[in-house]
Parts: structure tokens; C-alpha cells; sequence
């Protein structure tokens, strides 16, 4: 039935089209939907209005032990607030992406986002999850885990296509700055599950990798 709790959980590293994907397919099964990328972004923010050195994994500790942070899991509607603030736009931009990666590392947290992303998951029931370590560390237990992947250059190109980039070699240089320092982190580094789906999108198109999950959901779903 279309009530059944089902927890899908979709990993792999940017520019692979996971968040188009995940947000319509979370529309199309009537699930809720669950930016992770958003609250590590949201934390960053917060660090960086709070001025501290984000080399210290101790001051962004501290300065993001409170986090007034309100995300919402409706794929149609897009809310994210920090203090009662809209900060949709303003995590999405090159102060906060260039230093995620630096507040994304530290444990501490980590740990309470991961908290955070858990209650929320609950709550929700049926509902789709993307980041860099739902399948493998905050949702293990998930009924379907896909990791989304492409080439370095695919995902270049769909970067510089979006943020209207004309420096295509340093996009890609920028690309594979990222995945090195996401894969090689001692804190839950980008990986797929050993349970997980790899789908390569590097050939296909948004309705081809939709086409492909909801195959994927219908296996799960059949054998439940
Ligand atoms: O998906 P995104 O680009 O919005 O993610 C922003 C950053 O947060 C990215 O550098 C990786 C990090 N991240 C993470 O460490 N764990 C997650 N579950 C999601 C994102």
C-alpha cells in the first residue's frame, strides 16, 4: 500500500543529478524528501556568521552546538531556515561551498546532524534521503540504497551548465578537488554502501535515471 514505510536512500558525490532525482522521485512515490547537503550547508553558514577559524575542528564544534535550524521534507516545497531566517539562497552560494567540506569533517558535527536526520526520518515514514553517508552510516537499515555516480568530466559539465561557468578545466579541476577531499575524510568518507545499487549517469538523462529508480523501488516493493 502507499502508506508501507519505505526508506530509500541515495548517495554519490555532486553534479551526478541525484538532487533532481531523488526530489522527483520522492513527488512521484507521495514521500517526503530529505536534503542532507542543505543541513551540513546551514551549519556552515552558521560558522561562518559566527566567525570562527574553520581549521578548528573545536571553535566550529562549539559554534555550531546550537543550530536553530528548521529543513522541511516536502519534494514540492523547498523550505530552509536558520533562526526563523530563509537561507535557501544564500547556502547555495560560493562563501558556504567553499567552506562545507571544512565543517562537513568534523565529528562532533556529524553526529548531530546525523541525530537530526534520524528523527526526521522517522517521523516521515516513507521518505527519500540523499547525501554521502545515508547508506552507509545514517541509515543502514534503508529498504533501497542507490549510489549515483558519473564520470568526472559529465559532472563538470552539468556544474558549469548550471552555475554558467565559461571555465570548463576549472570546474573539473574544482570537481576533483571535491571528490578527493569527500572520499578521503576519516569522517564517514564518500563511499557506496556494499548493499547499495551504483547507477552511472553520465549517459543518461533525468527521466532515464527516474526510469531506472523506480524499477529499482518496484523490486524492493515487490518482495515486501
Ligand atoms: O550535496 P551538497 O553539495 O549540498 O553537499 C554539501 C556538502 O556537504 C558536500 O561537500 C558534502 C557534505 N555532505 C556530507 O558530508 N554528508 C552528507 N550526508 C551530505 C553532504
Amino acid at each position: 500500500s502507499t502508506d508501507a514505510p519505505l526508506v530509500i536512500a541515495m548517495d554519490g558525490p555532486s553534479g551526478t543529478g541525484k538532487s533532481s532525482a531523488a526530489r522527483r522521485l520522492a513527488g512521484s512515490l507521495g514521500a517526503a524528501y530529505l536534503d542532507t547537503g542543505a543541513m551540513y550547508r546551514v551549519a556552515t553558514l552558521h560558522a561562518l556568521r559566527a566567525g570562527v577559524d574553520l581549521t578548528d575542528a573545536g571553535a566550529v564544534d562549539h559554534a555550531t552546538r546550537e543550530l536553530p535550524l528548521v529543513i522541511g521534507t516536502d519534494p514540492t516545497h523547498e523550505l530552509v531556515e536558520l533562526a526563523g531566517e530563509d537561507v535557501r539562497v544564500e547556502i547555495r552560494g560560493a562563501a558556504v561551498t567553499g567552506a562545507v567540506s571544512a565543517v562537513s569533517a568534523v565529528p562532533a558535527v556529524r553526529e548531530r546532524l546525523v541525530a537530526a536526520q534520524r528523527a526526521l526520518v522517522e517521523q516521515a515514514g516513507r521518505i527519500v534521503v540523499e547525501g554521502r553517508d545515508i547508506g552507509t552510516v545514517v541509515l543502514p537499515a534503508a529498504d533501497l540504497k542507490v549510489y549515483l555516480t558519473a564520470s568526472a568530466q559529465a559532472r563538470a559539465a552539468r556544474r558549469a551548465d548550471q552555475d554558467g561557468s565559461a571555465d570548463r578545466a576549472a570546474v573539473l579541476a574544482d570537481v576533483q578537488r571535491r571528490d578527493h577531499l569527500d572520499s578521503t575524510r576519516v569522517a564517514s568518507p564518500l563511499r557506496p554502501a556494499d548493499d547499495a545499487v551504483t547507477v552511472d549517469t553520465s549517459e543518461i538523462d533525468l527521466d532515464g535515471v527516474l526510469d531506472r529508480l523506480h524499477a529499482l523501488v518496484q523490486q524492493v516493493e515487490g518482495v515486501r
